[in-house]
Protein backbone atom coordinates (compact mmCIF):
# COMPACT_ATOMS: atom_id res chain seq x y z
CA UNK A 1 0.00 0.00 0.00
CA UNK A 2 1.50 3.40 -0.77
CA UNK A 3 1.59 6.35 1.69
CA UNK A 4 0.66 9.43 0.47
CA UNK A 5 0.69 12.92 3.03
CA UNK A 6 -2.92 15.03 3.01
CA UNK A 7 -1.32 18.07 3.06
CA UNK A 8 -0.13 21.84 1.31
CA UNK A 9 2.10 22.48 4.31
CA UNK A 10 5.86 22.32 3.15
CA UNK A 11 7.10 21.22 7.13
CA UNK A 12 4.80 18.46 7.02
CA UNK A 13 5.73 17.36 3.64
CA UNK A 14 9.29 17.04 4.81
CA UNK A 15 8.75 15.76 8.07
CA UNK A 16 6.88 12.96 6.36
CA UNK A 17 9.46 12.30 3.53
CA UNK A 18 12.01 12.19 6.17
CA UNK A 19 10.67 9.26 7.51
CA UNK A 20 11.57 7.41 4.30
CA UNK A 21 8.11 5.73 3.75
CA UNK A 22 6.24 8.82 1.51
CA UNK A 23 5.01 8.16 -1.63
CA UNK A 24 3.19 10.90 -2.30
CA UNK A 25 1.37 13.83 -1.93
CA UNK A 26 -2.88 15.07 -2.06
CA UNK A 27 -3.48 18.79 -1.93
CA UNK A 28 -7.13 20.52 -2.61
CA UNK A 29 -8.09 24.25 -2.50
CA UNK A 30 -9.27 23.88 0.94
CA UNK A 31 -5.62 22.66 1.78
CA UNK A 32 -3.96 25.27 -0.24
CA UNK A 33 -5.70 27.96 1.33
CA UNK A 34 -5.19 27.02 4.90
CA UNK A 35 -1.41 27.23 3.50
CA UNK A 36 -2.41 31.25 2.78
CA UNK A 37 -1.36 30.28 -1.10
CA UNK A 38 -2.82 32.98 -2.89
CA UNK A 39 -3.11 34.20 -6.65
CA UNK A 40 -1.91 32.37 -9.69
CA UNK A 41 1.60 32.65 -9.59
CA UNK A 42 2.09 31.46 -5.79
CA UNK A 43 0.00 28.30 -6.17
CA UNK A 44 2.30 26.77 -9.20
CA UNK A 45 5.31 27.58 -7.31
CA UNK A 46 4.10 25.95 -4.19
CA UNK A 47 3.18 22.83 -6.64
CA UNK A 48 6.75 23.04 -7.70
CA UNK A 49 8.01 23.36 -4.07
CA UNK A 50 6.41 20.07 -3.26
CA UNK A 51 7.28 18.36 -6.37
CA UNK A 52 10.89 19.40 -5.47
CA UNK A 53 10.26 17.54 -1.92
CA UNK A 54 9.19 14.26 -3.21
CA UNK A 55 9.71 11.68 -5.30
CA UNK A 56 6.35 10.77 -6.22
CA UNK A 57 3.00 11.54 -7.48
CA UNK A 58 1.51 15.59 -6.19
CA UNK A 59 -2.18 15.66 -6.55
CA UNK A 60 -2.77 19.33 -7.55
CA UNK A 61 -6.29 20.24 -8.30
CA UNK A 62 -8.27 22.14 -10.90
CA UNK A 63 -10.32 24.96 -10.05
CA UNK A 64 -13.16 24.86 -12.78
CA UNK A 65 -15.90 22.45 -13.19
CA UNK A 66 -16.19 23.16 -16.39
CA UNK A 67 -14.49 20.99 -19.73
CA UNK A 68 -12.83 23.90 -21.60
CA UNK A 69 -11.90 25.23 -18.00
CA UNK A 70 -10.77 22.40 -16.27
CA UNK A 71 -8.35 21.21 -19.58
CA UNK A 72 -6.85 24.40 -19.72
CA UNK A 73 -6.40 24.08 -16.25
CA UNK A 74 -4.69 20.59 -16.35
CA UNK A 75 -2.90 21.18 -19.69
CA UNK A 76 -0.95 24.07 -17.24
CA UNK A 77 -0.63 21.88 -14.30
CA UNK A 78 0.95 19.07 -15.99
CA UNK A 79 3.73 20.89 -17.43
CA UNK A 80 4.76 22.01 -14.21
CA UNK A 81 6.77 19.04 -13.24
CA UNK A 82 6.06 15.36 -14.06
CA UNK A 83 5.90 14.23 -10.44
CA UNK A 84 2.12 16.34 -11.04
CA UNK A 85 -1.25 14.17 -11.13
CA UNK A 86 -4.19 16.38 -12.39
CA UNK A 87 -7.10 16.20 -9.76
CA UNK A 88 -10.76 16.42 -11.15
CA UNK A 89 -13.76 16.32 -9.26
CA UNK A 90 -16.36 13.87 -9.93
CA UNK A 91 -18.54 15.70 -12.19
CA UNK A 92 -20.20 15.49 -15.74
CA UNK A 93 -17.67 17.63 -17.48
CA UNK A 94 -14.80 15.48 -15.15
CA UNK A 95 -15.70 12.75 -16.32
CA UNK A 96 -15.24 13.77 -20.17
CA UNK A 97 -11.78 15.54 -19.23
CA UNK A 98 -10.66 12.63 -17.45
CA UNK A 99 -11.29 10.34 -20.35
CA UNK A 100 -9.50 13.15 -22.83
CA UNK A 101 -6.57 13.96 -20.16
CA UNK A 102 -5.72 10.12 -20.20
CA UNK A 103 -6.02 9.76 -23.71
CA UNK A 104 -3.21 13.00 -23.93
CA UNK A 105 -1.16 10.63 -21.56
CA UNK A 106 -1.97 13.13 -18.52
CA UNK A 107 -2.21 11.46 -15.11
CA UNK A 108 -5.31 12.13 -13.01
CA UNK A 109 -6.91 11.74 -9.54
CA UNK A 110 -10.69 11.60 -9.98
CA UNK A 111 -11.93 13.42 -6.55
CA UNK A 112 -15.09 14.07 -4.45
CA UNK A 113 -16.16 9.89 -4.66
CA UNK A 114 -18.92 8.77 -2.34
CA UNK A 115 -20.17 5.88 -4.51
CA UNK A 116 -19.47 2.61 -6.81
CA UNK A 117 -21.47 3.82 -9.28
CA UNK A 118 -19.21 7.24 -9.47
CA UNK A 119 -15.94 4.57 -9.30
CA UNK A 120 -17.14 2.91 -12.03
CA UNK A 121 -17.33 5.96 -14.31
CA UNK A 122 -13.63 7.32 -13.13
CA UNK A 123 -11.95 3.96 -13.72
CA UNK A 124 -14.11 3.91 -17.25
CA UNK A 125 -12.81 7.43 -18.33
CA UNK A 126 -9.34 6.11 -17.72
CA UNK A 127 -8.48 8.08 -14.46
CA UNK A 128 -5.15 7.16 -13.05
CA UNK A 129 -6.84 7.19 -8.92
CA UNK A 130 -9.60 7.33 -7.96
CA UNK A 131 -10.72 9.39 -4.26
CA UNK A 132 -13.36 7.92 -2.22
CA UNK A 133 -13.62 10.18 0.58
CA UNK A 134 -13.98 7.76 3.90
CA UNK A 135 -14.25 10.50 6.22
CA UNK A 136 -16.71 12.65 5.16
CA UNK A 137 -18.80 9.37 4.64
CA UNK A 138 -18.53 8.65 7.81
CA UNK A 139 -19.43 11.89 9.25
CA UNK A 140 -22.96 11.45 7.09
CA UNK A 141 -23.61 8.28 9.57
CA UNK A 142 -22.67 5.44 6.92
CA UNK A 143 -19.23 3.56 7.41
CA UNK A 144 -17.22 5.12 4.25
CA UNK A 145 -14.48 1.75 4.69
CA UNK A 146 -17.64 -0.33 3.21
CA UNK A 147 -17.31 1.90 0.04
CA UNK A 148 -13.47 1.13 -0.18
CA UNK A 149 -14.47 -2.84 -0.49
CA UNK A 150 -17.08 -2.28 -3.05
CA UNK A 151 -14.66 -0.11 -5.12
CA UNK A 152 -11.59 -2.84 -4.72
CA UNK A 153 -13.94 -5.62 -5.82
CA UNK A 154 -15.30 -4.12 -8.48
CA UNK A 155 -11.87 -2.99 -9.73
CA UNK A 156 -11.05 -6.44 -9.08
CA UNK A 157 -13.67 -8.23 -11.39
CA UNK A 158 -13.10 -5.81 -14.24
CA UNK A 159 -9.22 -5.67 -13.95
CA UNK A 160 -9.54 -2.20 -14.03
CA UNK A 161 -6.12 -0.30 -13.76
CA UNK A 162 -7.15 2.71 -11.64
CA UNK A 163 -6.06 2.81 -8.21
CA UNK A 164 -7.89 2.98 -5.12
CA UNK A 165 -6.97 6.11 -3.47
CA UNK A 166 -8.65 6.00 0.19
CA UNK A 167 -9.22 9.80 0.95
CA UNK A 168 -11.00 11.57 3.63
CA UNK A 169 -8.54 9.69 6.30
CA UNK A 170 -9.49 10.94 9.76
CA UNK A 171 -7.54 8.38 11.83
CA UNK A 172 -4.78 5.76 12.14
CA UNK A 173 -7.32 2.66 12.40
CA UNK A 174 -8.82 4.02 8.87
CA UNK A 175 -5.59 3.49 7.32
CA UNK A 176 -4.99 -0.35 9.51
CA UNK A 177 -8.62 -0.98 7.69
CA UNK A 178 -7.72 -0.09 4.20
CA UNK A 179 -4.36 -2.07 4.22
CA UNK A 180 -6.85 -5.11 5.04
CA UNK A 181 -9.40 -4.37 2.11
CA UNK A 182 -6.47 -3.71 -0.28
CA UNK A 183 -6.71 0.14 -1.17
CA UNK A 184 -3.59 0.59 -2.89
CA UNK A 185 -2.98 3.93 -1.63
CA UNK A 186 -4.22 6.00 1.99
CA UNK A 187 -3.81 9.80 1.54
CA UNK A 188 -3.93 10.72 5.53
CA UNK A 189 -2.80 13.55 7.59
CA UNK A 190 0.98 13.17 8.82
CA UNK A 191 -0.77 12.81 12.68
CA UNK A 192 -2.70 9.66 11.38
CA UNK A 193 0.76 7.99 9.78
CA UNK A 194 2.61 9.10 13.16
CA UNK A 195 -0.36 7.34 15.22
CA UNK A 196 1.01 3.77 13.55
CA UNK A 197 4.48 4.41 15.05
CA UNK A 198 2.56 4.60 19.03
CA UNK A 199 2.15 1.47 21.25
CA UNK A 200 2.98 1.81 25.23
CA UNK A 201 4.07 -1.39 25.36
CA UNK A 202 7.09 -0.29 22.89
CA UNK A 203 7.79 2.98 24.85
CA UNK A 204 7.39 0.58 28.41
CA UNK A 205 10.07 -1.83 26.37
CA UNK A 206 12.34 1.36 25.11
CA UNK A 207 12.46 2.41 28.70
CA UNK A 208 13.48 -0.59 30.69
CA UNK A 209 16.11 -1.88 27.83
CA UNK A 210 17.55 1.92 28.06
CA UNK A 211 18.15 1.49 32.10
CA UNK A 212 19.05 -2.55 31.68
CA UNK A 213 21.19 -1.38 28.89
CA UNK A 214 22.84 1.15 31.68
CA UNK A 215 24.07 -1.89 33.66
CA UNK A 216 26.08 -3.16 30.93
CA UNK A 217 28.55 -0.29 30.42
C1 LIG B 1 -7.87 14.01 -0.70
O1 LIG B 1 -7.46 14.03 -1.81
C2 LIG B 1 -8.87 14.96 -0.16
O2 LIG B 1 -8.54 16.23 -0.60
C3 LIG B 1 -8.89 14.93 1.32
O3 LIG B 1 -8.53 13.65 1.77
C4 LIG B 1 -10.18 15.42 1.91
O4 LIG B 1 -10.15 15.21 3.29
P1 LIG B 1 -11.17 15.91 4.30
O5 LIG B 1 -12.50 15.24 4.19
O6 LIG B 1 -10.56 15.70 5.65
O7 LIG B 1 -11.24 17.36 3.91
Amino acid sequence: MKFFVDTANLDQIREAYSLGILDGVTTNPSLMAKEGIRGTNNIMQHYVDICNIVEGPVSAEVLSTDFDGMMREAEELAELHQHIVVKIPMVKDGIQAIKALSENGIKTNCTLVFSAGQAILAAKAGATYVSPFIGRIDDSGVDGLLLIEQIVRIYQNYAFETEVLAASIRNTLHIIKCAEIGADVVTSPLSSILGLLYHPLTDLGVAKFVEDSKKMI
